[in-house]
């Protein structure tokens, strides 16, 4: 699989090095707002093209997907130009800054045949993949799950600028929901409090979710101060404990009455990130347009739920 990587910034960077090491793809083009700078990691991560422009990597012979890797309220336009050249589109979590973006995207991808899938690499850690399939946890009955760390404000900073999408919910928010959708379905209720930052965005935000029976979902995200960054999963018959960073685990202790604590480690070379640029490369050679792992409607499942926390708390 021969890839385009759309953007230059910190996960372009991160995913751009983890595909260059995967045996059978490798990067082929970079494309950036400036040439010079696509060139440049480029030629780290042994591309032979650089583009001054994301249309023209997406219309180039020599890509066969397109990793987007621009801030959220970007992603639209460039998976939408990838999808219209047949490319299949990994596109940065979450799918977009709002939630008819996300649903256009995802129509454009089914309409047109075309491969797309959220890059939700925290499906694809190993761990989290074991909790989700262990029967011992019986009934789901509670998940807990945080993220948050002190970012400064700055209003040209991509977390604090509306125009970028920015907000605690949609970048760091994502993962506890996702979490809760992935393991307890989407919920009936929910209710949230917070507050917005001087740029209009959600700065914090304190969920909770109610599903059918007596299921609960506590969830916290911000900006303005480190949280635990771990999670809680409870179950009728066992517990998890999952360390930080609960999104891409390295550790996750089990308990259950009457038993000695499991504990498991993720093995050396194990992680989200290969894990989620392998599943495209297995989908799209096996003629698949969605990812059995992570699935578009949980994708808009989660959008839809972040953007009606962000509603009810007024942000911009
Ligand atoms: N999966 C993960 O672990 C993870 C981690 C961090 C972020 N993310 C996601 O990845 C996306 C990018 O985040 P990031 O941390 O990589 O951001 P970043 O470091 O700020 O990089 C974003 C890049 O997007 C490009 N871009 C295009 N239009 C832009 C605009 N109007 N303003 C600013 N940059 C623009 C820029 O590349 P050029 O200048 O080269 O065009 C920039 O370098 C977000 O959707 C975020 O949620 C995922």
């Amino acid at each position: 699989m021969r890839w385009g990587i759309a953007a230059t910034g910190g996960i372009a960077q991160t995913v751009g090095r983890v595909i260059a090491g995967e045996p059978g793809m490798r990067v082929s083009a970079v494309a950036s707002r400036s040439k010079e700078r696509a060139a440049v990691l480029g030629r780290e991560l042994g591309a032979e093209l650089a583009f001054g422009s994301y249309a023209e990597l997406c219309a180039a012979d020599e890509v066969d997907a397109v990793f987007v890797a621009t801030p959220h309220a970007q992603h639209l336009e460039v998976a939408e130009a990838a999808i219209a050249c047949g490319k299949a589109v990994l596109c940065e979590k979450p799918l977009t800054g709002r939630l008819d973006e996300a649903e256009r995207m995802v129509a454009l991808a089914r309409e047109a045949g075309v491969f797309l899938m959220e890059a939700m690499w925290m499906r694809f850690n190993p761990l989290i993949q074991r909790v989700a399939r262990d029967e011992r946890f019986g009934e789901i009955l509670g998940v807990r799950a945080e993220f948050g760390f002190h970012q400064p404000y700055d209003p040209a900073h991509r977390l604090w600028d509306p125009a970028l999408g920015g907000g605690a919910l949609l970048d760091l928010g994502v993962y506890p929901f996702a979490l809760a959708q992935l393991l307890l379905g989407t919920p009936l209720d929910m209710h949230v409090t917070g507050s917005l930052g001087p740029s209009g965005v959600d700065a914090e935000a304190s969920v909770l979710l109610a599903y059918p029976g007596d299921a609960r979902a506590t969830l916290e995200t911000s900006l303005l101060k480190p949280l635990s960054n771990t999670a809680t999963v409870i179950g009728s018959g066992m517990t998890a404990e999952i360390d930080a960073s609960f999104w891409a685990p390295r550790r996750i202790v089990l308990t259950r009455p009457g038993a000695e604590p499991e504990e498991l480690l993720l093995e050396p070379g194990e992680d989200g990130y290969r894990g989620e640029v392998r599943e495209v490369a297995r989908a799209v050679a096996e003629g698949r347009t969605e990812s059995t792992i992570m699935p578009l409607d949980e994708s808009l499942a989660v959008m839809r739920q972040l953007e009606e926390a962000r509603r009810r708390l007024g942000a911009r």
